[in-house]
C-alpha cells in the first residue's frame, strides 16, 4: 500500500477555457498563492501569443519554451497541487483532449461578457464523457457582462452541466461590489485595482441588517437573488460534484485576483484526490503497492541537434522510483530512468519518487507513444486515450527519393508524439496525414526537414472524415470491403478505416450497411 496521506493530499487538474477567457491569468494567480512564482507575468510570458496565430514556427518555439509550464506543481496548505496546462490554440485541441485523461478534475473558465464559447463546449464535452468533476469560474466581473442567471442558464444549456452557484456577484462592471460566498457564508468586497484579498466578512444570515452597511442599495437585490438561487438551483452536494453530476460555480475576476483564493480554498477542500484508472484487464486503484502509469503527452525537444523527447507519465498507482526497472508493456521490455523530472514551481528537477496523481517527465529517444503503459511487470494497458477522427487531410509524398527511410522514421515518430494521424490506403498504398488543425501540416513538414533531414510535400485529397468500422456480420463486412476497396485505409495500428469523401457517402454507407458500426474516435 502506498502512503495514503500522500494520495489524499494531492489534486491534479486542468484549467480549460476558450482562448482569452482568462485561463493564463487564473493559473498565474493560483501559482502566486502557492508561492510557486514571485511575480505576476511569469506564466503569461510563456503563453502562445495571439499575434502568433498564423506564425506556426513561433508557436512551436513557444511550445518548446512551455515545456516547463506543461505541468505546474506547487504546495498550498499542505496540499500538493498539479496543474496540467492545456494549449489554448484550437489547432492543438487534441493535445488538450489527451491531457484531460491525466487529470482528476477540471476548472472551466468563462468570460462573463462572452458567455459559453465554442472551444469551451468542446472541452467540456470531453470532460463530461469522462465524468470528470468540473467547477466553473465566471471571470471578468469587473467588466460589464451578462446577467448571472442568464450565464448559468447558458452553461446549463450549452454545456449540459447542472450547476449550483457557490458564490454570487453583487453588481458588475463599474458597479461591481463584490461576491457573497454561499459556501463559506461570507461577503467579499471588491476594490478595483487592489490585488490582495482580505478574509471575508462573515454573515451567517443574509437577512442580517448589518449587511446594509456594506452593500447599501445593493442589499435588497442580493437578498432577492439569493432567494431565487435557493429556489432554482439544487443544494450543493460533494458526492454529486465528485460523480460529475453537478458543477459548482464561482464568480470573480482573475486579473484583479478577486474570488481566486476562495475558488482555490473550496477546490482543495472538495476536489477529488488522485483516482484510479480502468485498464484493459482491470481497474487499478491508486493505493495499490505496485507502480503503474501511462504516457499522455510527448513533447519534442526543440533543439534539432538532440532529437530527444520528454514523455509525460501520469502515476496511477504505487510509487514511481528513479533508477528502477519498469516494464514498457507494449514493447515488452524493461526500462529504467536515471533522470526522471518532476515539475515544481515551474522548474524541472530530478525526482527520486513520485506518487499517484503526480506527473513525471521521462527522457525518451523514441520508445514511447501516447497511451503507453509502464508497470512493475503486470501486463495491462490503460484505456481512455482516444484519437479523434481528424478534420483535415492531405496525401504526403516523399520529395527526396534518396531519403525515404528518414522520411518514414520521421513520420512514424511524429505520429507517436500525437502530432497527427497517418492512414495508408489499403489498395493504393498512399499515405494520408490527418490533422485537427491546418498548422500541423506545416509543423510536420518543417520538423521532418530539420529533425530528420527528410523532405515531403503534400497533395490534396477530397476527404470528409475517417471512420473506424467493425461488424459481427461477416457478409456485410466483406461486401463493404470489396465495394469500397479504394476508400479503405489502415491506421497506424493496422485497423481499418473508411475514408468518407462527403457527409453523403458516409450516410449512404451507414444506411446500406446497417450492421457495420462506424466510430469517430479510436477507442470503441
Ligand atoms: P487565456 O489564457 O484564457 O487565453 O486568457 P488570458 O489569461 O491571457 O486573458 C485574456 C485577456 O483577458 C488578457 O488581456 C487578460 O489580462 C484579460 N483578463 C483576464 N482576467 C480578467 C479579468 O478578471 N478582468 C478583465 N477585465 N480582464 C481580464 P489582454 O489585453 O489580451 O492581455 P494583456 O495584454 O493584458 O496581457
Amino acid at each position: 500500500m502506498v502512503n495514503k496521506k500522500e494520495i489524499t493530499r494531492r489534486r491534479t487538474f486542468a484549467i480549460v477555457s476558450h482562448p482569452d477567457a482568462g485561463k493564463t491569468t487564473l493559473t498565474e494567480k493560483l501559482l502566486l498563492y502557492g508561492g510557486a512564482i514571485q511575480v505576476a507575468g511569469a506564466v503569461k510570458s510563456n503563453k502562445i501569443k495571439k499575434t502568433a496565430t498564423s506564425d506556426w514556427m513561433e508557436i512551436e518555439r513557444q511550445r518548446g519554451i512551455s515545456v516547463a509550464t506543461s505541468v505546474m506543481g506547487f504546495e498550498y496548505n499542505n496540499t500538493k497541487i498539479n496543474i496540467l496546462d492545456t494549449p489554448g490554440h484550437q489547432d492543438f485541441a487534441e493535445d488538450t483532449f489527451r491531457t484531460l485523461t491525466a487529470v482528476d478534475s477540471a476548472i472551466v473558465v468563462i468570460d462573463a461578457a462572452k458567455g459559453v464559447e465554442p472551444q469551451t463546449e468542446k472541452l467540456v464535452k470531453v470532460c463530461r464523457m469522462r465524468k470528470t468533476p468540473m467547477m466553473v469560474f465566471i471571470n471578468k466581473l469587473d467588466r460589464e457582462g451578462k446577467d448571472a442567471f442568464e450565464l448559468l442558464d447558458e452553461i446549463e444549456q450549452k454545456l449540459q452541466l447542472k450547476v449550483t452557484p457557490l458564490s454570487w456577484p453583487i453588481g458588475m462592471g463599474k458597479g461591481f461590489k463584490g461576491v457573497y460566498n454561499i459556501y463559506y457564508k461570507n461577503l467579499h468586497l471588491f476594490t478595483p485595482g487592489k490585488q490582495t484579498v482580505e478574509a471575508g466578512i462573515r454573515f451567517n444570515n443574509i437577512e442580517d441588517p448589518e449587511l446594509e452597511t456594506y452593500l447599501g442599495a445593493n442589499t435588497g437585490a442580493l437578498r432577492e437573488e439569493m432567494e431565487l438561487v435557493k429556489g432554482v438551483y439544487p443544494q450543493f452536494s460533494k458526492e454529486k460534484y465528485l460523480s460529475g453530476e453537478i458543477s459548482p460555480v464561482f464568480f470573480g475576476s482573475a486579473l484583479n485576483n478577486f474570488g481566486v483564493k476562495e475558488l482555490l480554498d473550496v477546490f482543495i477542500e472538495i476536489a477529488p484526490s488522485p483516482q484510479g484508472r480502468q485498464s484493459n484487464v482491470r481497474f487499478v486503484n491508486p493505493d495499490e503497492g505496485n507502480f503503474t502509469g501511462f504516457v499522455f503527452k510527448i513533447h519534442a525537444n526543440m533543439d534539432p541537434n538532440h532529437r530527444d523527447r520528454i514523455a509525460f507519465v501520469r502515476v496511477v498507482s504505487g510509487v514511481f522510483k528513479r533508477n528502477t526497472n519498469y516494464l514498457h508493456v507494449r514493447q515488452n521490455r524493461k526500462l529504467k530512468f536515471a533522470s526522471p523530472t518532476a515539475f515544481m514551481a515551474q522548474k524541472k528537477s530530478i525526482v527520486d519518487a513520485a506518487y499517484p496523481g503526480d506527473i513525471v517527465g521521462l527522457h525518451d529517444t523514441g520508445n514511447f507513444k501516447i497511451g503507453d503503459t509502464l508497470t512493475e511487470g503486470e501486463i495491462l494497458q490503460f484505456k481512455g486515450i482516444p484519437s479523434f477522427s481528424p478534420e483535415l487531410f492531405r496525401y504526403v509524398v516523399n520529395a527526396d527519393p534518396l531519403r525515404s527511410k528518414q522520411l518514414a522514421k520521421g513520420i512514424d515518430q511524429l505520429m507517436d508524439e500525437g502530432v497527427a494521424q497517418l492512414f495508408t490506403g489499403k489498395q493504393s498504398g498512399r499515405k494520408i496525414i490527418g490533422t485537427v488543425g491546418a498548422l500541423q501540416f506545416e509543423v510536420i513538414q518543417y520538423r521532418l526537414e530539420h529533425e530528420y533531414n527528410a523532405k515531403c510535400r503534400y497533395e490534396p485529397i477530397t476527404l470528409f472524415k475517417t471512420a473506424w468500422f467493425v461488424s459481427d456480420n461477416k457478409e456485410q463486412l466483406e461486401d463493404f470491403r470489396a465495394r469500397k476497396r479504394s476508400q479503405i485505409a489502415l491506421d497506424k495500428e493496422g485497423r481499418e478505416v473508411f475514408l468518407a469523401d462527403s457527409p453523403f457517402s458516409l450516410q449512404m454507407a451507414q444506411e446500406k450497411y446497417p450492421d457495420l458500426r462506424f466510430y469517430f474516435t479510436s477507442e470503441f
